[in-house]
Formats: structure tokens, sequence, C-alpha cells
């Protein structure tokens, strides 16, 4: 039987706290383009994406409507999902952590890491960031404030399960800085994790909250619910079916070939999955790329500080086409990119209508003034077709190299 080549990619899994935002939609466009370009080249691909659901902060934002967590976050998966189909996004599978086949393996992957010796019972003092849900020692804070939203932390205290994350430091540091492997892409990011967190020490990981109680019970002791990463992580496994009957694609697509995100979540995925999956004696993905940041008034867009662009007013105004076209080409390898709409609208106006647009009349209104309207037959080409056929040869590799290696805006180019 012919067997294909297996194309694992994943986005991370959005917190259904709100409407989605343009922000969202890039890192779901350039999954979307690589999963087509992937399929085209004859690979069985599996793009997945979906909603992380769970948190104190979901549980917060329900009581003040008055509704269940469940009711709250239902309104905002299905608003996802909306605009995932009028932007053409073709994932193959869409996970929500609340499904019941992921609360399943979640509650196995704790236990086993449990058993294992790696997570154990402890007491968590620790400076905490509600909105981000965030932990941060008194290194990283900032003035009092959270070094990723720049609100005030709270110091925070309860009994909770700890993850030896600690152990893993100079497995991680080797897995990060080994050049063969290019685990981290961009390079400038490594630097970042192995100064700023590995060299002056992994704390272990506080995986288990007892103040709230909307997340994924502790089967072996009830008052905890998973702490959001580890339940956030596990989604790229449990997905395939990784300790649950749901799904049988684990053997088939695991390791990832690439998890996708913006790099304000890269020190959870460079460091917290890869211990995950080594305490749990699982290959690891093979590659994570972090992406820059859509800023608005020259901060990052945002749903906690409200500068959000609706991607559905833009699809409904420009088209969806220009909307993916000018997100994917504005956005440069690894930077941030300012979005403003006079920006979009040049964008449309140079590159589509004046270039391409322009291209394809001129070409259709020779081929009918010089040909009748129809293709002439292939001829002998002649010396000064040489250079045409020259370029044509080395963009192609070109070209593949760059959708390989997330670069799309200069395939596009
Ligand atoms: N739930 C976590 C991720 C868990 S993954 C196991 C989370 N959710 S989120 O809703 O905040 O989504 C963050 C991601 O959305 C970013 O990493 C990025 O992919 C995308 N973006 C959100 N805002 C963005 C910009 N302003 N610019 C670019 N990407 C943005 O973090």
């Amino acid at each position: 039987m012919h067997s294909k080549k297996n194309y694992y990619l994943t986005t991370p899994i959005y917190y259904p706290s709100g409407d989605p935002h343009i922000g969202h939609c890039y890192t779901t466009l350039a999954c979307d383009v690589v999963a087509r370009y992937k399929r085209m080249q004859g690979f069985d691909v599996m793009f997945l994406t979906g909603t992380d659901e769970h948190g104190q902060k979901i549980e917060k934002k329900a009581l003040e409507k008055g509704v269940t967590p469940k009711e709250y976050v239902d309104v905002y998966v299905s608003n996802f999902k909306r605009l995932w189909a009028r932007l053409g996004i073709t994932y193959d599978r869409f996970i929500r952590t609340t499904d019941d086949y992921h609360v399943e393996s979640v509650q196995k992957i704790f236990k086993q890491l449990y058993d294992k010796g790696y997570i154990y019972k402890g007491e968590y003092k620790g400076q905490y960031c509600t909105p981000c849900e965030s932990f941060w020692t008194e290194s990283q804070v900032v003035d009092g404030k959270c070094p990723d939203c720049g609100r005030e932390v709270v110091e925070a205290r309860e009994e909770a399960y700890f993850f030896r994350l600690s152990d893993f430091s100079e497995r991680l540091e080797k897995l990060l800085t080994d050049p063969e492997k290019g685990f981290l892409e961009p390079q400038s990011r490594v630097n970042e994790m192995v100064n700023n967190f590995i060299k002056p020490g992994l704390e272990d990981l506080c995986v288990s909250r007892t103040s709230f109680s909307w997340g994924i019970p502790v089967t072996f002791d009830e008052k905890h619910v998973v702490y959001v990463w580890i339940d956030a992580l596990s989604n790229y496994i449990t997905a395939l079916g990784y300790m649950n009957k749901s799904f049988s694609d684990y053997d088939k697509y695991w390791p990832a070939d690439i998890h996708v995100m913006a790099k304000e979540i890269i020190r959870f995925h460079s460091m917290i999955w890869p211990a995950m999956l080594m305490a749990l004696d699982l290959p690891l993905p093979k590659k994570i790329y972090g992406h820059g940041w859509i800023t608005f008034s020259g901060t990052k867009m945002g749903k906690s500080t409200g500068n959000v662009v609706d991607p559905f007013i833009l699809a409904d105004r420009y088209g969806v086409d220009a909307l993916r076209y000018h997100l994917l080409r504005e956005m440069l390898f690894g930077m941030d990119c300012p979005f403003t709409n006079e920006m979009m609208l040049n964008r449309i106006n140079s590159d589509l209508a004046n270039d391409l647009g322009n291209l394809v009349s001129r070409t259709v209104a020779m081929v009918t003034k010089y040909f009748g309207g129809t293709l002439p037959e292939a001829r002998e080409s002649k010396p000064e077709d040489d250079e045409l056929i020259r370029m044509t040869a080395v963009l192609k590799p070109f070209v593949e190299e760059n959708y390989e290696s997330f670069h799309i805006s200069a395939a596009i180019t």
C-alpha cells in the first residue's frame, strides 16, 4: 500500500474569553497556508486548532455575567469557529479543552506524572497575575507589575501540586542550543530562553489550584483542579487520541512537525512542554515557531488592552482574500508589525490592484489582441527567454524553502 508522508501542525488553542481579533487570525492563517501547501505537495496533513477553556479568568467572567463557565465559553467558541469558516481555514480538527476525551486524557497524564514522581504536593507562594493566569518569580516582576501585561500582580499562597521542571534544566538547555536540531525558531529567542529562564535556574511549576473550580479535577485529590498549562499543552497529543479512545492518530502524527504561536507563549512551549514530554517518555515536537505581534497604536493587539480590530468587518469590507493576503504579506518572519487601515489599503492597491491586477489585465488584453483570445502553442525558446527560464527554475526551491520555514511573506514576494 502506498503510504503518504505525514505532516502535523498546530496553532495555540485560544482563550474563548472574548471575540477573536486579527492577532488570532494571523497565526491561524499562517498555519492554513502551510497546511494547504503541504497537502499540495502530497502530505497527509493534520492541522489542529481549538480553544483553551478552563481557568480562573473565565470562571470570573462567567460569574459576572450570571452564566455558567460552559455557557460563557460556548458563545465565543462558536464565534471562533464562525470566523475560521469565514476566512476559509482548512483545519482538520478542532479541540476544546472541555471535550470529555481531553479531560479524561489530562487526568491520566497528571496521574502518570504523579506516579512517576514528577509531580509532588507543596505550598505555593508567588506573584500572580490574574488576567494572564501566570505566576512570576520576584526577579521577573517589574515594579510590582506583570512583565507581560504591565498590570498589578498579587502575592498568592496555597496548597498546590508542583511539576519538577527544575530537574530538566540541563536537558532543556541542550535541546534549545543544539544547532543541528533548530528546535526553536527564530534563533534569537533561544538566547532569551536560556539567559532569562534556564541560567537563573528553572523553578518547579505550580500545576494545580484550589482557589477556583473551573478546571479539570485532579482524580486523586478532588479539591484541586489541574492548573492551566498542563491542561492546555496536553491538547497537542490528546487531540490525536493519546490516553483516550476517541481518536487513533497518535502513532501516525506524533511528534508534531511544528507548533506555531506568538512570542509571549514561547516559554511555555519551549520549556514546560518538552519537559512534560520528557517526563512522560514521549518524543518531542520537531519545531516550535514563535512569530511577532500585530500591534496597534504601538502595543500588542489584545483583548485585555482592548485595541482589537474585528476581522469580520475587514473581511466584509475588503474581501477575505485581500485580508488573508495583507496579513501574510505584511508580517515579516519573527518581527512585530503594526496594523493600520491605511497600510492595508495601500497593500491592496499597490500589490493586488496595480501589480497583480494590471499584470492579469494586460496579459489578457494582449492575448485577445494578438492571438484572438486563445493561448498560442509554446514555441522553441529563444535566447531572450533564457533569463526568464533561469529565474523560474531557481524560484521553485526558494518558495518551497520559505513555506517550509514559515517565511510566508518571502514566499509571497
Ligand atoms: N490559551 C493560550 C495558549 C495555549 S496553547 C497550548 C493562549 N491563548 S490566547 O487566546 O491568548 O492566544 C494567544 C495566541 O493568539 C498568540 O500566541 C498568537 O498565536 C495569537 N495572537 C493573539 N494576539 C496576537 C497579536 N496581537 N499578534 C499576533 N498573534 C496574536 O495564549
